[in-house]
């Protein structure tokens, strides 16, 4: 009966809300801006059926206007590769996708200086920081392939949200369920026999294979903890309450399934930055955590995730919202060993050095390789064996453009972001710490204009070759 009731109340009060917000949808969008304080609220003003009326209202509103950006920025259509697949068989994305203004030319914007490109307006749209789903709201947004494959799994929709939907299509994403490989266990090639690994798995796929401490990390990285969105709160952004979300729904498997999040240390919320799921693939050859937070180590990166990223750097709503204390001496160590042992996939055509190896790689390859060392100076900061060279750049994108607000993002200077390693890269579209980049190929136009190196049409398929190698 109370239920009844509570339901006939939110369909008034969003019928009341929908009819308001169409009079006014000027109002409606400031309503959404945040204040400018560093701290959420913790006591709602509004009952959760209330809030969750208004936000389903505006949802089909939010997804139209993000969905408008897409479009305008990148030629979504599924362009994919015939020859060159990920481990498991997906074809990757082929690009350039990022649309170019009218009249200008890839060639003729490399040929203009940084001042006149931003003067004129000209940076492809596509190229610029892209906001979040919805931007003023924030959270993690995951892609509809893993929420469909958990409901399969008979964990019904528990990663759905109620307020908006992930936004890029299934082909720029990586491959689902994607491999894992094990330094230990190199011998066994591929031990994700095609499955998400969750809880109701872990044990008959992994015992035998890893460790009891390795097992023991590997559960709690497939255990729910409650977090900013899927909790049991009023504030949440979840039909039922939920009991949270696990490191792997988002690190599916130890690569990553795509999903986003506004990082979390920064402050206000329209500075805050679009973070796509970076895959933990070879986390242990790394020397820096997270793109610009820069943490020291894994096991500081994993008590941090849940601690503050999952209640965005705000320990007051993480105690409200049952932040889960990991113990740093047990569960931390157990979680990052097994982290540690997360393998790039092979590369049969890199030698010792991580160099080509002549005999196996195609003369496009290997001309790539020369142009990666030499004319179009990757190599400066993405060294092998790994490429990457441990440390930060600010590669100063803001140079092309003037500061605008875009969907409620203010895209202004973005600063030092970590040297992401380039071992396995094909695997992981899209790219850059926000996604921007939809293929290999707009990697390739983007450094040319940022690095101002001229490369020729060929040359930027022969780098794009040699990214593919890598
Ligand atoms: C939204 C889904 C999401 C969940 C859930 C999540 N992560 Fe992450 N993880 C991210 C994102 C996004 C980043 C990049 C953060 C940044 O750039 O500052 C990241 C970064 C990391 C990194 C650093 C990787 C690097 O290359 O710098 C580690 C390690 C990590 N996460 C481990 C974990 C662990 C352990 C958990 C569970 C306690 C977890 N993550 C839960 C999305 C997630
Ligand atoms: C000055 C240092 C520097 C140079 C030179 C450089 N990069 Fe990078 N690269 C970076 C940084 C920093 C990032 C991360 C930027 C971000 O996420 O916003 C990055 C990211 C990338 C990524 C995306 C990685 C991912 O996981 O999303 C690719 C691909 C890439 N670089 C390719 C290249 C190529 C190709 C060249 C040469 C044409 C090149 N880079 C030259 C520093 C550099």
């Amino acid at each position: 009966m109370r239920g009844f009731k509570l339901t006939l109340l939110a369909c008034f009060v969003a019928a009341l809300l929908f009819s308001a917000s169409a009079q006014n949808p000027q109002r409606e969008r400031e309503g959404a801006k945040k204040p400018d304080t560093s701290f959420s609220p913790v006591v709602p003003k509004e009952p959760f059926a209330v809030v969750m009326a208004r936000m389903k209202a505006a949802k089909a509103e939010i997804m139209r206007r993000q969905m408008q950006l897409l479009n305008e920025r990148y030629d979504l259509s599924k362009r994919v590769s015939n020859e060159v697949k990920m481990t498991r068989g997906k074809p990757i994305p082929v690009g350039p996708t990022a649309k170019l203004a009218a009249g200008a030319t890839w060639e003729r914007l490399a040929e203009m200086s940084p001042d006149e490109i931003r003067e004129k307006g000209l940076f492809p749209k596509g190229y610029l920081p892209l906001p979040h789903p919805n931007h003023p709201e924030g959270g993690m947004t995951f892609p509809d392939i893993m929420i469909d494959e958990l409901e399969k799994m008979g964990e019904g929709r528990r990663l759905e949200r109620f307020d908006l939907d992930f936004d890029l299509p299934d082909h720029f994403l990586p491959e689902f369920p994607p491999a894992i490989f094990l330094t230990t266990r190199p011998d066994l090639g591929d031990v994700s026999k095609g499955k998400v690994v969750t809880l109701d798995n872990l044990y008959e796929l992994f015992d035998g294979i890893l460790n009891p401490k390795q097992l023991e990390g590997f559960r709690l990285l497939v255990t729910q903890f409650p977090q900013q969105q899927f909790n049991v709160t009023e504030d949440r952004r979840t039909e039922k309450p939920s009991r949270g979300v696990t490191c792997f729904d988002c690190h599916v498997n130890g690569h990553t399934n795509g999903t986003v999040h506004l990082v979390g240390d920064i402050r206000p919320q329209e500075n805050r930055r679009r973070i796509e799921t970076p895959s933990l693939r070879g986390v242990t050859i790394q020397r820096l955590f997270g793109s610009q937070r820069a943490l020291k180590t894994v096991e500081d990166f994993t008590e941090f995730e849940q601690r503050a990223a999952y209640f965005d750097g705000d320990p007051v709503i993480a105690m409200k919202k049952g932040v889960n204390i990991l113990d740093r001496g047990t569960q931390v160590h157990d979680m990052s060993e097994l982290q540690e042992i997360l393998d790039f996939p092979p590369a049969p055509k890199l030698n010792l050095l991580g160099r080509l190896d002549p005999a196996k790689a195609t003369e496009s390859e290997r001309r790539g390789e020369a142009l990666f060392f030499g004319k179009a100076n990757c190599s400066a900061c993405h060294t092998p064996p790994y490429y990457t060279d441990g440390l930060m750049h600010d590669l100063k994108v803001d140079r092309f453009y003037k500061p605008q607000t875009i969907n409620g993002m203010l895209a202004t200077r973005q600063g030092p972001i970590k040297t992401f390693p380039l071992r396995g890269i094909k695997e992981s579209p899209p790219y850059l710490h926000d996604g921007r980049l939809l293929t290999l190929e707009d990697t390739v136009e983007f450094f040319n204009l940022v690095l101002g190196v001229k490369l020729t049409a060929q040359e930027k398929g022969d780098l794009v070759a040699f990214l593919r190698a890598l």
